[in-house]
């Protein structure tokens, strides 16, 4: 069957738009155009079936169409329902890669969309949040069939594997694409800091200088956030519970305060620990009426919606991706995209230069994962530092930037014990 008639999306009519947006997008990502070249020699994924599950807006679109440049069958579906983009979808499916997606259907529609990706009987899989590791060591164990390995997107995804490795039921070899430098240090920090404040601030259409902005958690992703509110004027808060990071934040230049303190006097919130529940009950008994409250972790349990719908008189959308929560002695809370990813439920996601390199490690990681599968067993690997410093290296070329090399003596000098 082909791409077309195989495939489940919204409209094909809205292909034209969704080109343009690839377009746009690949014209930004050069490390990820070189290694589509690189593939579309060496043909890395001939005859082979590969499946992802990714946020999917224009920079996933085109990793899909890298990988398919390397000899590859691709189907992709998306990682939330609401960060799907239906023009990108139908763009993809005109160029021959089977799409299960569709912006924001129904749970039950979500699940069956992912399980149909893999259906398809993939070789190997890009994963994003552990999606497709959950069916696989779930439900569809069949489904494990032909699958070699894959490579793995986020902290939250890496964290369910290192859990299923732990108690010894994983069953493929995959890459913690997020544990690389090029990952962690760029993506999640300025990526995650910038596009999370574009989400906010395009959905509210208000101030961030002058208000008191809570980041919750202080990780790769939480410094990020804190540095962009900073840079854009608000006072910035941390909250933490681990006491290196408090005290990082601290010595960053932050207020550091439990949540019951922050709850108080916060006027935008953003949550980006991994963590469930982290804003619940006992602070929305004491949250500042009129709190802003969001989301930039991988799922939408940060905030606890049960507890602020309990607490509530109801509820109404006030503006497209915000709801605005009526407490029962008349506050109101307003919670956006429903609190999942505000920047891509709410926004476009991360810069497409920053998913250029995210994106060019998760292609050579898959790879990576076909070229010795046979080796890695039933394990979560590291990304090579070969790769990740390859990476580096594009980017510092593509930038047209030079570094210095150690010269004979030094290498001796480094290496020597005296
Ligand atoms: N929005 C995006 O585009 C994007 C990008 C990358 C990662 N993520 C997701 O963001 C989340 C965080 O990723 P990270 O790389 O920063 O992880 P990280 O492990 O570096 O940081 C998480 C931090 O949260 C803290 N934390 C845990 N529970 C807490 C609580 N109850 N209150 C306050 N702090 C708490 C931890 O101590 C830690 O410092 C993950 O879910 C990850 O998948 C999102």
């Amino acid at each position: 069957m082909s791409a077309r008639e195989n495939s489940i999306v919204a409209d094909m009519s809205l292909a034209p738009a969704g080109h343009l947006k690839i377009d746009w997008a690949s014209a930004h990502m050069p490390v990820l155009n070189r290694i589509r070249k690189q593939f579309e020699q060496e043909q890395p994924f001939k005859g082979l079936k590969v499946s992802i599950c990714l946020h999917l807006e224009a920079k996933t679109a085109y990793l899909a169409k890298v990988v398919q440049a390397g000899g590859a069958e691709v189907t992709i579906t998306g990682s939330n329902p609401l960060s799907t983009q239906d023009d990108v979808c139908a763009a993809l499916v005109e160029d021959g890669i089977t799409v299960f997606a569709k912006y924001n259907p129904d749970p039950e529609e979500f699940k069956s969309l992912i399980v149909r990706a893999l259906e398809s009987k993939p070789d190997l899989i890009i994963d994003d949040g552990s999606d497709f590791a959950t069916i696989l060591h779930g439900e569809r164990p069949d489904l494990l069939v032909n699958i070699r390995g894959g490579a793995e997107e986020t902290t939250t995804g890496i964290t369910r594997l290192k859990a299923l490795e732990k108690e010894g039921t994983l069953k493929l070899p995959m890459v913690a694409v997020n544990d690389a430098y090029c990952k962690y240090l760029f993506d999640n920090r300025y990526g995650t800091g910038q596009s999370a404040f574009d989400g906010i601030m395009r959905t509210t259409n208000l101030m961030i200088a002058g208000k008191n902005v809570v980041i919750v958690g202080y990780g790769w992703c939480g410094k990020g956030l804190a540095m962009r509110a900073k840079g854009l004027g608000a006072n910035v808060i941390v909250t933490e519970v681990d006491a290196i990071k408090a005290v990082e934040a601290h010595m960053d230049g932050f207020t550091v305060l439990p949540m019951i303190e922050a709850a108080k006097i916060g006027e935008i919130f953003v949550t980006v620990t991994g963590n469930k529940d982290v804003i619940r009950g006992e602070h929305y008994d004491v949250i500042r009426d009129g709190a802003i409250l969001c989301n930039a972790g991988h799922f939408d349990v940060e905030v606890n919606k049960p507890e602020l719908a309990e607490r509530s008189t109801g509820k109404r959308t006030v503006r497209h991706n915000i709801e605005e929560y009526q407490l029962k002695d008349g506050r109101k809370v307003y919670l956006l995209a429903e609190g999942r990813l505000v920047n891509l439920a709410a926004g476009d996601g991360h810069p497409a230069e920053i998913m250029d390199t995210t994106f060019a490690l998760q292609a050579l990681s898959l790879k990576y994962v076909n070229d010795n599968y046979q080796s890695m067993g039933a394990k979560v690997a590291n990304v090579p530092y070969e790769l990740d410093e390859q990476v580096a290296r594009y980017k510092l070329e593509s930038l047209g930037i030079g570094i210095d090399t150690l010269t004979e003596a030094q290498k001796k000098y480094q290496d020597s014990w005296s």
